[in-house]
């Protein structure tokens, strides 16, 4: 299951450039990064990080035998990925939703105004020098449909896999990632327009240079 944006206008994304990287050498080197440059990223880079984070890695007529780069509880697959771009080169600063499945940007605001994004802030304002944050949401109902109350804690796990796949990628590309515990959900809701009964916001990283 994914969700799509089809009456918006879409950013296709380039091919994810390999890394080139010993899977070892990125593991013994990850770590967080804070101290971010303002430097921006470029689509390329951007469409490695997603493709590779969580994008549909093989497509098979039957949605059931299609492949993401993360595991999931029953293939429900409850997460969904925004990008926030702060800095970019070839992509505007702005708010966008990942289709996976087109591997492909929609454009949910565009620009974004600084008077929505602080709100999302808590304390740590360096990390408004990243970048880009990634926004992890889930919709529970997908998993708790099969699994019932006992399920809820799994897209917390699946949005684990997708941060431990943006570390490592982070690293591989060499440009600098950092896990962010906390924001103002309430105001990342409303950012994202999205009704915190039926999706909420489950994990945020930042990366940059
Ligand atoms: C769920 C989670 C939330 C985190 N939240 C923050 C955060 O809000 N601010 C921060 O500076 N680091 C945050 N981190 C990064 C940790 O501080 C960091 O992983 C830890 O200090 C170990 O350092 P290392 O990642 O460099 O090995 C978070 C990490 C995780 C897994």
């Amino acid at each position: 299951m994914y969700k799509t944006y089809s009456r918006l206008e879409q950013l296709i994304l380039p091919p994810p450039p390999k890394c080139g990287v010993e899977l070892q050498t990125t593991l013994l080197s990850r770590k967080s990064y804070r101290n971010f440059s303002k430097k921006p990223i470029n689509l390329s880079l951007l469409s490695g990080l997603l493709y590779y984070s969580s994008g549909l890695t093989m497509v098979s007529k039957n949605p059931k035998e299609s492949r993401r780069a993360y595991p999931s509880a029953g293939a429900k697959y409850p997460l969904e990925i925004y990008v926030l771009i702060l800095q970019g080169i070839d992509i505007k600063p702005g708010l966008y939703h990942y289709d996976l499945c087109a591997h492909a940007l929609e454009i949910l605001l565009l620009p974004v105004l600084k008077s929505e994004v602080e709100p999302i802030w808590k304390s740590q304002r360096w990390f408004r020098s990243a970048a880009v944050i990634f926004i992890i949401t889930a919709i529970h109902k997908r998993t708790t449909e099969k699994y019932g109350p006992e399920g809820t804690i799994f897209p917390f796990i699946e949005a684990g896999h997708i941060g431990q796949n943006l570390y490592l990628l982070a690293q591989a590309y060499k440009v600098g990632c950092c896990a962010i515990g906390q924001m103002n959900e309430a105001s990342v809701c409303k950012l994202l327009d999205i009704n915190p009964n039926e999706e909420y916001p489950v994990y945020y990283l930042a990366i940059g240079n």
